[in-house]
């Protein structure tokens, strides 16, 4: 080579050496989709990967010792989050909101005249009492539809933790006893909030079942987490896809769940093919940043500097390899690309609120369980006079605190919407009540407090003595409507017995009402509208209906009135075991405490399973609800028997009353005998009616597959499905089956071998049908 072409090619290699260090100084990659993740993320410093797995909250990060008032957003005032921003790689921040009954974020902006209210929907419980996947969907829908709008790109829902024991009080904000019913119906949710491009966060995992302690170490045998604990989110996250997934607050066989890499990497990511982030729930304890990031957690919110210190401390050490860490910021990238946020989506601010509260109205009736209708008490026709009781009638108990809060335009109380519909109400025996209530609430035991995050607003009232009032309404009225409603006090607890119990002076007023009504012949109806189960058993006998509501959000009293005056057919069913007496419940004496740690002895046996196996009568069995006509269930059939992987099953249910209306069937199989011990019956598939006219007839279908079908063998760490005779029962109700049929499988099928993984540290032991 020639000095002279030497010297050009070392000034050309200086210029390109030059020209490529400048443009990556002045353009680095951008993150613009899929394919570009993996340049964005070599791109990035140490302290901007920190940056992106600890949460954005500047409020929050200055009151971390001080009192927690609840997370905020500074992009959108009153959402829970969001993620911190690279602006230099084209990385922006996200914003989280709650939560399980709609959208919660502030409905006013200071220095801003536009409003921003959500709808309230009706709570999980009430969408699965409902039972109706496509209902749910279009709530799921209209929450994505708001969320959108006010330019939040994930929702923090569906919670779809388990209502293992009765008084846990977060019960309101998941949705069944049952993990099928939940991973249904949480699917149906996910899949109606995404179908908007905005993301869907399945919450707490897992075995997050006592808020008294967030932090307690549910100590359960893989059985149970596998057929109970897990099952809804592996229904949920194999059929919809949803975009991230939160951890829940507590430990799980002695780890924590945030850093449980069995539970986070080995089940989620690996067995179950999770593809979106995980997140830790809003967490103000310190825990091991390097272990959450191995174990699989993504997302450290709402986000503290010191987290941020630890994980570039941990990495600078070698605590933790960056390549653990850059595969977590892959992972958020990989979602942050799908967001309106990042697609230059420009909020329009105005969801359409009149159509999304036609919908919440909709799913309210629809989640209204009949539980008795003597003599036909219901329906009543709207030219009747209705005399109410109960306190709560005053004020409009739409239900949700925490997550579940949601600034609503308005609420429909229950007297305004009976009112709307046609009803006539006794007001002298109204202006009695409001007086009372009034009085009640100026003094400082009752005092309601305004819009609390924790601290229920209704502090709960004794009630009046209205023996009198009862006698006299009695005469004038023609129905008398009693109102049972609560919230628990605090969110940071569990319910009580109290919640559960009616107070002395709440079975007085039954009493009463009851007396004086029977004596001048006119039914009673009670209606529930209360985020958990009562005790229903010693006074049921006393009135000719009840109506159990939940809490069914805004449009309470509509709903309600279209349930009562009929145009709405009730065809609600128990998604919850409603038990005659907390005594009878096989973890009585230890729920509600507070625990360091907690043994789930039930094991596999929860809710029905319980109740059905060991032949405890609950008040009202699981799969429940009544409607104003009947139906009745003909030709269940099966194809495949012998079983080879699939069953086809079908039954044909027909409105034998004459009424229109919609029955829920409820498919149980009772497993053969032999091998593994099993719960009576389980729940392994369901489906709603259309609207039948009286003599119509729907012919629904069903597939069972082994999969569904099999129970976890912990020995073998196998889903088996164990040969035997397997019985098929299409019922109204777990307890009400109207056919039988049978299938056979010939040898045992292994379905599935997964990892031993998430074992107790130590063997504890639980009930069973052998002891
Ligand atoms: C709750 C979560 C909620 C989060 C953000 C936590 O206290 O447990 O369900 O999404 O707060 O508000």
């Amino acid at each position: 080579m020639t000095t002279k072409s030497s010297i050009y090619l070392t000034a050309l290699t200086v210029f390109l050496l030059f020209s490529h260090s400048t443009r990556a100084q002045h353009t680095p990659p951008q993150l613009t989709d899929k394919a570009s993740i993996e340049a964005v993320v070599a791109a990035m410093t140490l302290p901007e990967k920190a940056a992106l797995v600890v949460g954005g909250n500047k409020d929050v990060l200055q009151q971390v010792n001080e009192e927690i008032i609840g997370a905020q957003s500074d992009r959108v005032p009153g959402a829970a989050g969001q993620t911190q921003a690279v602006p230099r790689l084209g990385i922006p921040s996200i914003v989280l909101a709650d939560g399980p009954m709609g959208v919660r974020i502030n409905a006013t902006r200071e220095g801003d005249d536009r409003t921003y209210y959500a709808t309230k929907f009706p709570s999980p419980n009430v969408l699965a009492s409902s039972w109706d996947t496509a209902l749910v969907r279009k709530v799921g829908w209209a929450t994505g539809r708001e969320l959108k709008a006010y330019g939040i790109d994930l929702l923090l829902a569906p919670g779809m933790n388990i209502q293992t024991y009765l008084l846990n009080g977060r019960n309101y904000e998941y949705f069944s006893e049952d993990p099928l019913l939940t991973g249904i119906m949480a699917t149906a949710h996910v899949k109606g909030v995404q179908a908007n491009g905005v993301g869907a966060t399945i919450k707490h995992f897992t075995a997050f079942n006592q808020r008294a302690n967030n932090t307690v170490n549910a100590i359960i045998r893989q059985r149970a987490l596998r057929e109970i604990y897990l099952r809804g989110f592996k229904i949920a996250v194999k059929q919809a896809s949803p975009w991230a997934l939160m951890d829940a607050y507590n430990k799980i066989n002695g780890v924590w769940a945030t850093e449980n890499e069995e539970l986070l990497t080995d089940v989620l990511r690996e067995e179950w093919g999770f593809d979106g982030f995980t997140m830790t729930d809003w967490e103000f304890t310190p825990r091991d940043e390097a272990q959450q990031m191995r174990a699989g957690t993504n997302l450290l919110m709402p986000g503290r500097e010191e987290q941020q210190k630890a994980i570039i401390e941990a990495v600078e050490t070698g605590k933790l390899d960056e390549a653990v860490l850059d595969r977590r910021v892959s992972e958020i990238l990989g979602i942050i690309i799908r967001t309106p946020t990042f697609k230059g989506h420009t909020p329009s601010g105005d969801p359409d609120l009149d159509l999304h509260a036609r919908i919440a109205r909709e799913a309210a009736a629809d989640g209204m369980i009949l539980l008795k209708n003597e003599g036909d008490a219901l329906p009543v026709s709207s030219a009747n006079r209705l005399a109410i009781f109960g306190t709560p009638h005053i004020e409009t108990m739409t239900g949700g605190r925490g997550s579940a809060l949601v600034s609503a335009r308005y609420a429909v109380g229950i007297p305004e919407g009976l009112k709307t519909a046609g009803y006539q109400l006794d007001e002298d025996l109204r202006k009695r009540y409001r007086n009372y209530v009034d009085s009640l609430r100026a003094t400082e035991e009752y005092e309601k407090t305004e819009g609390d995050f924790f601290v229920s607003t209704y502090p709960k009232l004794p009630e009046m003595d209205i023996a009198k009032e009862a006698r006299i309404a009695a005469e004038s009225s023609d129905l008398g409507l009693i109102l049972l409603a609560s919230e628990h006090g605090t969110y940071g607890s569990d319910r009580s017995l109290e919640d559960f119990y009616l107070s002395e002076s709440h079975q007085k007023m039954i009493a009463d009402v009851s007396q004086a009504f029977k004596k001048a012949g006119k039914p009673v109806v009670v209606i529930l509208n209360t985020e958990g189960p009562l005790e229903i058993a010693s006074w049921k006998d006393k009135v000719d209906a009840i109506l159990l509501a939940w809490q069914p959000g805004q449009e309470l009293g509509h709903a309600l009135a279209d349930v009562l005056t009929g145009r709405v057919n009730p065809s609600g069913k128990l998604p919850q075991t409603l038990p005659a007496d907390y005594r009878d419940l096989p973890y009585a004496d230890r729920y509600p405490g507070k625990p360091e740690a907690f043994e789930y002895t039930e094991d596999i046996y929860v809710g029905y399973r319980y109740h059905s196996t060991f032949q405890v009568d609950p008040v009202y069995e699981f799969g429940y609800g009544l409607s104003y006509t009947t139906f009745e269930y003909t030709a269940l059939e099966i194809e495949h028997t012998p079983f080879d992987g699939k069953a086809n099953i079908s039954v044909t249910v027909k409105n034998a009353g004459d009424r229109p209306g919609r029955e829920v069937v409820q498919l149980y199989v009772e497993a053969p005998e032999g091998g593994l011990e099993n719960p009576a019956l389980e729940l392994k598939a369901f489906g709603k009616t259309r609207e039948l006219l009286p003599g119509d007839a729907q012919t629904l279908h069903f597939e069972l597959d082994a999969q569904t079908l099999a129970s976890f063998d912990p020995n073998r760490s196998a889903w088996i499905l164990q040969k035997g005779s397997y019985a098929v029962l299409a019922g109204a109700s777990s307890e009400d089956i109207r056919q039988t049929t049978t299938f056979t499988v010939g040898d045992e099928i292994v379905v599935e071998e997964v990892r031993d993984v998430l074992a107790p540290e130590k063997e504890i032991e639980v009930l069973s049908r052998s002891n």
